[in-house]
């Protein structure tokens, strides 16, 4: 005749059936919970590549190559951390930076490829390329496309007054905008055109100084040519590497020059109003 169990070992295999049961409902919510976030990344990194491919196709359009919106993104990012912009924010910089002139999409061939100077109409059409991105970009509640939206509808302003689409003046341009608006402007001199070879860095820089105040807030212009010589090291380190999307989304990505050791602005950007909209990315 088989004893019945002690009320002690009955209690005891009862807890350790709980405690193995316990141990896998946790290790399957950990698996669920992990299974969520590499869907989230995975859904993140496709509406990036895709908006990034649309982005080359708007960079192929206008004659160049694609490595200048990944310099871009990179030497906007690294501006920003140079005017005390937190990690984590520039770095939403490197990504929404390339996206800037995803409007020329929407610009035709005769104007857009045009050799010669624009009549005011052609003009017109091509200025409308910033709302155009905007359009593209917006209506997102996705904060890297707000971002992007936002760099795109104001790179083309100027600090005096004088740019499109708004005619935003000073501050009145988000930080976001003048900064892209500083690297786009340097990126572009000394690359080649159709038209004219590329410029020297000596030389883009001075014509870079020359418009403090009148394109640029001169404040960033100070900082960009205080930092000027690791600036170049990380534009020279994409053109060698090159990196894929995938690579530029990686959060470790770090530049070849330490934000650290760089030069400061003397003005505090940062307390000015929009500071990427409050910092809210
Ligand atoms: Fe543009």
């Amino acid at each position: 005749m088989v004893e019945a169990p002690a009320a002690s070992d009955a209690a005891f295999a009862f807890a350790a059936s709980a405690t193995a049961q316990m141990e896998r409902l946790l290790a399957d919510l950990g698996r669920v919970y992990r299974e969520r976030n590499t869907a989230l990344h995975d859904l993140e990194q496709s509406h990036l590549e895709t908006l990034m491919r649309l982005a080359v196709a708007a960079e192929l359009r206008d004659g160049d190559t694609g490595v200048h919106i990944l310099r871009l993104g990179y030497l906007a990012e690294a501006l920003a951390r140079d005017l005390g912009v937190p990690a984590p924010v520039a770095r939403h910089l490197r990504l929404a930076a390339p996206m800037h002139d995803i409007g020329k999409i929407g610009i035709a061939d005769d104007v857009l490829k045009k050799p010669g100077q624009l009549t005011p109409e052609e003009r017109q059409l091509m200025c409308a390329h910033p709302q155009m991105g905007a359009d593209i970009l917006g209506h997102s509640n996705i904060p890297l496309f707000e971002l992007a939206a936002e760099v795109a509808l104001h790179h083309h302003e100027r600090w005096d007054g004088g740019g499109y689409p708004a005619g935003l003046k000073g501050a009145e341009i988000p930080l976001s905008g003048r900064i892209v608006a500083v690297v786009d402007f340097f990126d572009a001199l000394t690359m080649d055109r159709c038209y004219r070879p590329a410029y020297d860095d000596e030389v883009a820089l001075e014509m870079l100084a020359a418009e403090a105040g009148r394109l640029f807030d001169p404040e960033i212009v100070a900082t960009f040519l205080a930092n000027a010589p690791g600036l170049i090291a990380l534009r020279d380190w994409v053109n060698l590497t090159q990196p894929s999307f995938a690579q530029m989304a990686d959060r470790e990505t770090v530049p070849p020059t330490p934000a650290a050791e760089r030069c400061k602005p003397t003005r505090d950007l940062l307390r000015e109003p929009d500071y990427f909209r409050q910092g809210d990315l």
